[in-house]
């Protein structure tokens, strides 16, 4: 099973490329993927014209089978309003021997996420009905800190409660978005996967707009990251250092990791 995981499009009039949201979706659509997982933010401030463009984009898409999580920024100005007027699909579905199910943790004009205890209580049921499934949860906020992501509060304000009901129900992947940083880690069995920005000039620590490619097999899974119009690559690579930035040779300060370049000692 091949599922596509991208978050961030931002699509508004500001900080948003439509051409390289375009050519990742033709890139998308040539994958021919069984599932399409969005992790919110579809929009740059929940306006009514960015709902439409995100909703056009997002038609372009060609695969039965899309799960679309809202963001903080799809929330603004009271664009939780309009949410269930462009998208009022339910944000749970089922493939073959997999559960894939989103967690919502965008507020209403509110940056900061949550989960909060009566979804949480609701989501661990729902995680031990669909024991035997391999179960997939998406959600747009991050569980724990990862790297490159500022001072800010960027994890859900429970994340010690939701990682207890997702580790209790046995959930086997996490996938998230928000700051447009790609990463993957583990905690315990939970395997916690973050997709960049497909298409918001916005980029943090990873300067290239990106998506997720996981090929599943039986209860196994291998993640890589697609550069949009460029290299497709394991998350070792992303992990190891490799910030992402193409530039043309002629502005290139050499090969040298960066942690080399920032060396105190040289
Ligand atoms: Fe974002
Ligand atoms: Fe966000």
């Amino acid at each position: 099973m091949l599922l596509v995981h991208l978050s961030d499009l931002h699509c508004g009039r500001n900080s948003f490329s439509p051409r390289t949201l375009e050519r990742a979706i033709k890139e998308i659509n040539s994958l021919e993927p069984d599932v399409i997982v969005i992790t919110g933010d579809i929009t740059n401030g929940g306006l009514i014209d960015e709902y439409k463009l995100a909703a056009k984009h997002i038609r372009k898409l060609k695969c039965e089978k899309i799960l679309l999580g809202s963001g903080n920024h799809d929330f603004q100005h009271t664009g939780f309003l309009l949410w269930e007027h462009f998208f009022p699909k339910p944000e749970m579905l089922t493939l073959k021997d997999t559960l894939i199910a989103h967690l919502r943790t965008a507020r209403p004009d509110r940056d900061t996420g949550e989960v909060g205890y009566r979804q949480l209580v609701w989501f661990g049921e729902l995680l031990k009905k669909h024991r035997d499934k391999f179960k997939i949860v998406a959600l747009h906020h991050h569980l724990v800190p990862i790297p490159d992501t500022g001072t800010r509060q960027n994890i859900v304000v429970d994340a010690g409660d939701a990682l207890r009901a997702l580790m209790g129900g046995d959930a086997n992947l996490i996938l998230c978005g928000h700051k447009h940083r790609p990463w993957k880690l583990k905690v315990e069995n939970l395997q916690i996967v973050h997709a960049g920005s497909v298409s918001s000039t916005r980029l943090r620590g990873f300067f290239s707009n990106s998506y997720n490619i996981i090929e599943m097999e039986r209860g196994s899974f291998n993640v890589e990251l697609k550069i949009v119009s460029g290299e497709r690559m394991g998350f070792g690579k992303i992990l190891s250092g490799y910030d992402g930035i193409r530039l043309p040779a002629a502005l290139r300060i050499g090969d040298r990791p960066a942690t080399e370049r920032l060396s105190p000692t040289k």
